[in-house]
């Protein structure tokens, strides 16, 4: 058992470390740039899967929270979370009567962008004493789900009139802003999938007489600095409460890292080798050749300016220059390209204050799927 007071340097590796300062002054500062633009915000808690972290949201501000799967709905409800969007479509009488099942207890939106997802949903909510909230996909250019602008009306319309269901508004991800070349083409691809959705929410607003929530969602888009347009009522960012070596540039650092794995060199094999114990295991192999949130290897040492250049399951190496500095048994701090899936692969992540161990939690959401 890790024991609060316990000093990080003690802690067995490779553990997932949070400090928790750090993600204070994240939260205050998303919270300020939703504010600073008059936007809800409803943080993706698919980054930490964890009903603390998203208390910690609720507590800064947030007007409700997003999740991925109506299993994390689920997790995030039986805490305590009553206002939670599924940013994603489910499809099936299986989720939709879960979705239903968990509409009766909290206010719930779930995603759509086909008709057949819509009528399995609509005939779960048979009999329900209000309808189910519905927020329409928007493909403004992730090419991954998602209804296109020109055919968005239409189904909203379709969608609307089913029973059981009731338009709440549409959600786009920009998930190509992490594409960008730079900060001018970040804000620019930015500005544009907002001027679609606000405009699709103009036409809703008359379309169906309702006054539709428009909402975005990426972490690159928020630290843009671009802010957002008048119309968009919606942000959800995921990434921001913990950040991670792809989005280090961005926010202005490494230091704006919340979370980082912490390792052992186990081995020196050669002059110019080192191993951790720290592999795809823990770190993914997730990488991003280009744009700019663009990646080196496959997790940075942001004390040493080195990076992992090859991960198997338990291994992580890092070659070449710098590398003589590296002690066997000496802990490192590694920063994970893509925190999100790293959080998924560990059981429970080490709260840390001043570099002294806070709290120990589950991951309570993790593996949560479905
Ligand atoms: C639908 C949706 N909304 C919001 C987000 C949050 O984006 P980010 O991870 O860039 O903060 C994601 C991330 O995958 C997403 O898929």
């Amino acid at each position: 058992m890790i024991r609060p007071g316990t000093p990080v340097e003690a802690l067995d590796t490779p553990s997932l470390i949070i400090d928790l300062d750090r993600v204070e002054a994240n939260l205050r500062s998303g919270a300020e740039i939703a504010a600073a633009s008059g936007v809800a915000l409803r943080p993706h808690t698919k980054t930490h899967k964890s009903p603390y972290f998203a208390q910690r949201q609720l507590a800064h501000g947030a007007a409700g929270i997003t999740v991925a799967k109506v299993t994390e709905a689920e997790v995030m409800a039986d805490a305590g979370l009553t206002d939670i969007f599924i940013a994603n479509t489910l499809f099936g009488q299986a989720k939709a009567e879960r979705a239903a099942a968990l509409a009766a207890r909290v206010r719930l939106a779930v995603g759509v962008d086909h008709i057949e997802q819509a009528r399995a949903l609509s005939g779960a909510m048979a009999g329900a004493a209000r309808p189910l909230d519905v927020m329409i996909e928007v493909d403004t250019g992730s090419r991954r789900g998602g209804i296109s602008p020109a055919d968005a009306p239409a189904l909203a319309q379709e969608v609307h009139a089913l029973p059981g269901l009731s338009v709440r508004g549409i959600y786009t991800y920009e998930g190509y802003t992490y594409e960008a070349a730079d900060r001018e083409e970040l804000a620019a691809v930015q500005r544009a999938a907002q001027d679609v959705m606000v405009r699709l929410g103009d036409g809703l607003r008359e379309l169906l007489g309702i006054d539709p929530v428009v909402s975005v969602g990426s972490t690159p888009g928020l630290l843009s600095g671009a802010g957002y347009r008048k119309g968009i009522t919606e942000i959800r960012p995921g990434t921001y409460i913990f950040l991670d070596a792809a989005q280090a540039a961005l926010a202005g650092g490494v230091e704006a890292c919340a979370a980082h794995v912490l390792a052992t060199v186990v081995s020196r094999p050669g002059p110019d080798r080192a191993v951790l114990d720290t592999g795809s295991k823990s770190l993914t192999s997730d990488t991003r050749s280009s744009g700019i949130c663009r990646t080196a290897g496959y997790g940075l040492l942001p004390d040493f300016g080195l990076t992992i250049a090859r991960v198997s399951e338990e291994h992580g190496v890092i070659e070449g220059e710098g590398v003589e500095r590296l002690r066997i048994g000496e802990k490192v701090r590694v920063l994970p390209n893509h925190i999100c899936p790293v959080v998924n692969l560990f059981d429970e992540v080490i709260g840390v204050r001043g570099g002294v161990v806070e709290l120990v939690l589950p991951v309570a959401a993790r593996g949560r799927l479905k």
